[in-house]
């Protein structure tokens, strides 16, 4: 066993975006692409000389070989261990958990999250640091800069390691520890929730299904919903991962979850449903007959969070991305607690959990957690969901009802345009940045007055780090909103998002249905970017 250093060229695309770098399978089975890339993250980082990396991923296409590749490369690079789930396997919020259990340097996770798996499909790699959380951008700004010269790689001349048998083994001088990618995460758990409430909720005759959509939530789903709390057997539904997801796309929204959803709104269907991506760090809720938007499941979470043990003393404050609905706004302003309004981007909130600034984050983009990991956390959502459905003792839709009566109603929704021209998308985007400070005092479409427009600025409060150009936001004088900008994590082409929102108080109408509350705002989008001209969709791809 001898450690190489084997000379590379380059490659021109290794830019990490929202959430490491994913890239389409092809591109990462390029000879040396792989390695080029955790090369450069390791040539980032200084001081991990015999120290501990984790090492896990979805299970996706390509992470058996990938994982072979980076353990050999973690090895030649003086690591002093590596830990990694039986089978490769860790759900991005359990490899979290792990670096910060065992004190881990950091980790790699290997996902595309909610993108597709399979030979055509994605693949991914990104960087945790110490605390359990994606690098910050000063950590991914010298990646991609080192990719850009690398030259050569090290590696170790040895065959596979066994992934299957727990336990350890000598890898060259470093040790390889297989450990089960459930237990610990199981855990801590039991540690958050009240695990006998909701068990007493299944036993009561509480109706559940889960969609782990054959990623990796399902063993985690089967060990903690159908062995520890009691759920039938048959609560988890694909519930084995596969390498292709079944050929699915692994993305719990009303597109790919929509027989669930058809499900949740029959009179004698389940009580809750609930699904997770590809890695398990985002979550989808519907209720019986209510389908609960990832902004409103933010701000109940928020508000309920108290009802579960891990969180009885309260919280410390709330942090939300920029495009997420202001709902959770109104909950911290209620409990008289922080709110923070971050960059899209897990990583953002980094600095703010570990400030204890705040204890709950969430996105939009169904990602919902707290300070008890430094990523989202699918499961996490749904067993807090659980929890206070436990103690409440009231289905969903009444608690989503009531809290609108308590806070108001913000209308939410995002449209998607997916793998639009970038050259297109980029040009829309300079345009509209270009009408930017002509909008304020504006008044738009029949009576929408704009109070502000800009393209968001980040100033981290924690460390005094700024990130500028994070997505164009126009306000408007009663609440409203409409943000577009483009997406960091799309493979081909770029997707569009536009975010469009509208406060209903208290008082006012809960009943509408959402895109017919936000036609003005569609149309002002419109009126204003040019999409469909510009792009010649009709529509949107996603609706969300
Ligand atoms: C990933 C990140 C999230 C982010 C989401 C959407 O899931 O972990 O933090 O909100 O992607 O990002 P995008 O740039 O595609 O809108
Ligand atoms: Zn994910």
């Amino acid at each position: 066993m001898t450690t190489q250093t084997i000379k590379t060229t380059p490659f021109s695309d290794q830019k990490p975006g929202t959430s490491g770098l994913r890239k389409r399978v092809t591109v990462y089975q390029q000879p040396n692409y792989v390695e080029n890339y955790i090369q450069a993250i390791f040539d980032s980082l200084e001081g991990f000389a015999g120290q501990t990396l984790v090492i896990g991923g979805d299970g996706r296409f390509y992470n058996d070989v990938a994982i072979q590749k980076a353990i050999r490369i973690a090895a030649a690079n003086g690591f002093g261990k590596v830990l990694v789930g039986q089978g490769g396997i860790l759900s991005t919020p359990a490899a979290s958990h792990v670096i910060r259990h065992y004190k881990a340097f950091g980790g790699l996770v290997l996902s595309a999250s909610h993108n597709p798996g399979g030979p055509e499909g994605d693949f991914g790699i990104k960087y945790n640091i110490g605390n359990g959380g994606p690098a910050p951008e000063k950590i991914t700004d010298a990646v991609y800069a080192r990719t850009k010269i690398i030259d050569s790689f090290k590696t170790l001349d040895t065959a596979d390691i066994d992934l299957n048998a727990i336990g350890t083994q000598q890898v060259g001088d470093m040790v390889v520890e297989v450990i089960d990618p459930v237990k610990d995460y199981a855990a801590l758990m039991q540690t958050l929730f009240d695990f006998d409430a909701i068990r007493a909720l299944f036993a009561g005759g509480f109706r559940m299904t889960f969609d782990a959509m054959a990623a990796v939530t399902g063993p985690y789903a089967n060990a903690i919903l159908e062995d520890m709390l009691g759920a039938p057997k048959g609560t988890v539904v694909n519930g084995t991962p596969s390498p292709t997801f079944d050929n699915g796309h692994p993305d719990p929204n009303l597109v790919y979850c929509k027989d669930m959803h058809d499900l949740l709104m029959t009179p004698d269907g389940p009580d809750f449903g609930a699904a997770s991506d590809g890695d398990g760090d985002r979550n989808l809720i519907i209720g019986k007959n209510r389908f609960v938007t990832p902004s409103d499941s933010l701000a109940l979470l928020a508000a309920n969070a108290h009802l579960a043990p891990g969180y009885k003393d309260g919280i410390a404050g709330i942090a939300r991305s920029m495009p997420t609905s202001a709902a959770a706004d109104r909950v911290a302003e209620k409990l008289g607690i922080e709110m923070h309004e971050t960059p899209t981007g897990w990583k953002f909130f980094g600095n703010l959990l570990d400030a204890g600034r705040v204890t709950i984050c969430g996105e939009e983009s169904a990602g919902t957690g707290s300070n008890h990991v430094r990523e989202k956390d699918g499961l996490w959502a749904v067993l807090l969901w659980l929890n206070i459905l436990a103690v409440r003792k009231h289905g969903v839709d009444e608690i989503v009802r009531e809290h609108w009566r308590t806070y108001g109603r913000n209308y939410y929704t995002r449209h998607d345009y997916e793998e639009v021209d970038s050259a297109i998308a980029n040009q829309l985007m300079d345009d509209l940045r270009g009408k930017l400070a002509s909008l304020p005092g504006q008044t738009l479409g029949d009576d929408m007055q704009v109070a502000y427009a800009d393209d968001f600025t980040y100033h981290d409060p924690v460390d005094g780090s700024t990130s500028a150009k994070q997505g164009v936001r126009i306000g408007f004088v009663d609440g409203s909103r409409i943000v577009l900008r483009l997406s960091g994590t799309g493979t081909v082409g770029a997707t569009l998002r536009v975010y469009l929102e509208r406060y209903e108080a208290s008082d006012g109408r809960h009943d509408l249905d959402t895109q017919v509350a936000l036609e003005p705002l569609i149309a002002i989008a419109e009126q204003l970017a040019g999409i469909k001209s510009r792009t010649g969709r009709t529509e949107p791809s996603v609706i969300t």
